[in-house]
């Protein structure tokens, strides 16, 4: 470890005696040396600097973890009363808040994303996510349905929790993507093996140890850091995982499915989207070009559900377009941790090249470079906040999701009715989230209903509510996280019948 390491001035004493521990895997409830014995470097995204290192896990890793998550749910977490459960997962909220500003430093150094998103969004998100599941943990039930079989009987359906669930999560919402998937785990009564992304692992090992402190029993939430191969992919093949659940790209998702199924375990999946983004031009066009940055620019474009397909009426093209670019051109861009940095750096130098190349691609398929393009900054994976116009389906900047900030622009008109918008907005392989700008209530709700999508938002680039199933149609994924559909996703319906007759 490098003792000579400068810190950061923004990062608090918490952060610094965090970063500066040795990072091993939680299992058991214990700290955990890997199998491998290797090492993986945590960088800081803003700078390419290495600020930890945290344990490689592997395959033999995964069955330790596993193994622990197998006993607790059978020992002494299946014995824990959903009211009980609900006491543990809000002081487990309770931590989270006092831990706030070591969480939000952690997150916003290691990811990139401003300080200010982290402590006024992210963590209080976090502790808000817990608290809603926590609120369901005493209201799983089923029901009893009517049924017509001859003579009496007495049936009822219970929902059970479905085991030991593995969690595979990405690096753009370390906390978030990590919190909705433990919360309604933790309320349904399930055990967890959580993976979070190599890049991005140690706000979740800091969630592990709340976890344990707020009284999560030992066993019942492991983490094993590491990469996707072996971690993940032993995680999905496993024959004594119930479930897994996974947040990221097709790719790995349609690798994840196969391997699960072995054991035809549960499979949900969240794989991200290309939403549209559409504005009438009797829309408030000034909330509609604010609403298209912050949708498409912040956490620089690393999000699922980020508006990434623009559709303006030709009549408010300009100014919309101006506005934006406006905007775009002024951001300051830097470290997450500077006062007034707006937008902070991609999280690699793969995804940095990833990010440009769709850039330079869509230029040379005809796309027109508006504001914008190309890398910033010497040090550090930074992109400048990118408008492309003249898209059309079948560039790969339309078609693909890139996951930068990188904003595609294109026209409609007067000659086109709800359903030609629709057909143009719907027109990827991705349905994840869309966004409708207008003043006309039945332009909104007409237009709501001719999306594919499984979230749609009016007049709002998002709606980060708990309550508010979150999950896509199409290639977009399987499941919706978030909502009483996340406690499904982490139940079985079992029906019981009893033949009063006998
Ligand atoms: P990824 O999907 O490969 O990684 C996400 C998680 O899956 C990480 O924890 C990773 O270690 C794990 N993983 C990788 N291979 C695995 C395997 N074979 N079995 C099980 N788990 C595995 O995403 P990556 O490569 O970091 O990013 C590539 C692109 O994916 C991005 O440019 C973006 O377009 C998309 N993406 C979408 C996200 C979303 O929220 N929908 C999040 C992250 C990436
Ligand atoms: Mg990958």
């Amino acid at each position: 470890m490098d003792m000579t390491r400068t810190f950061h001035p923004a990062l608090g004493e918490a952060a610094r005696a965090f970063l500066g521990r040795e990072h091993l895997l939680l299992i058991d409830g214990h700290a955990a040396e890997s199998d491998s014995g290797q090492r993986t470097e945590i960088l800081d995204p803003a700078t390419g600097e290495v600020i930890a290192t945290a344990a490689e896990g592997s395959a033999t890793d995964v069955d330790r973890a596993v193994d622990a998550a197998r006993r607790a749910f059978a020992g002494l977490w299946s014995k824990t009363t959903p009211a009980a459960r609900t006491r543990i997962m809000l002081r487990f909220a309770e931590l989270i808040e006092a831990h706030a500003d070591e969480l939000a430093q952690l997150e916003s150094i290691n990811s990139g994303k401003p300080l200010p998103a982290c402590r006024n969004v992210d963590v209080p998100g976090i502790a808000e996510m817990l608290r809603y599941m926590a609120g369901w943990a005493t209201k799983i039930g089923g029901e009893t349905p009517a049924v017509s079989l001859a003579g009496e009987w007495h049936a009822y359906t219970l929902r059970e929790p479905v085991g030991v669930v593995a969690q595979i999560i990405p690096w753009n919402f370390p906390l978030n993507m990590a919190m909705w998937k433990i919360a309604p785990a933790l309320a349904a009564g399930c055990t967890i093996v959580m993976k979070p992304s190599e890049q991005t692992p140690l706000t979740a090992l800091r969630l592990g140890e709340l976890a344990l402190e707020a009284g999560v029993p030992p066993g019942v939430l492991n983490i094993v850091t590491g990469f996707g191969d072996p971690v993940g992919a032993a995680l999905a093949a496993h024959p004594r995982v119930d479930k897994v659940a996974f947040t990221g790209s097709g790719e790995t998702g349609r690798r994840i499915l196969h391997a699960a199924s072995g054991n035809l375990k549960r499979v949900s999946l969240e794989l991200g989207g290309k939403s549209p983004v559409i504005v009438f031009p009797d829309a408030n066009l000034e909330a509609a070009a604010a609403g298209v940055c912050s949708s498409i620019f912040f956490h620089a474009g690393q999000i699922c559900a980020a508006g990434s397909r623009l559709y303006v009426h030709e009549r408010a093209f300009d100014q919309v377009l101006d506005a934006i670019a406006k905007r775009a051109n002024g951001m300051k861009l830097g470290h997450g941790l500077d006062a007034g940095t707006e937008m902070g750096p991609v999280i690699s130098q793969r995804q940095l090249a990833r990010v440009t190349g769709y850039i330079s691609s869509g230029e040379i398929e005809g796309a027109t470079l508006f504001a914008g393009g190309a890398a910033d900054q010497e040090r550090g994976f930074f992109v400048r906040p990118t408008v492309l116009t003249n898209v059309r389906p079948g560039m790969r900047v339309h078609d693909e999701e890139i996951f930068g900030p990188v904003l595609c622009a294109m026209k409609f008109s007067d000659d086109d009715d709800l359903d030609s918008i629709a057909a143009a907005a719907n027109g990827t392989t991705y349905g994840l989230a869309a966004s409708i700008w207008t003043s006309d209530l039945a332009t909104a709700h007409r237009t709501a209903r001719r999306l594919h999508a499984g979230i749609v938002n009016v007049n709002a680039l998002s709606s980060p509510d708990a309550a508010l199933p979150y999950g896509g149609y199409k290639q977009s994924g399987w499941g919706r996280e978030r909502g009483f559909e996340a406690i499904e996703l982490y139940t079985e319906v079992k029906a019981v019948a009893v033949n009063l007759n006998v």
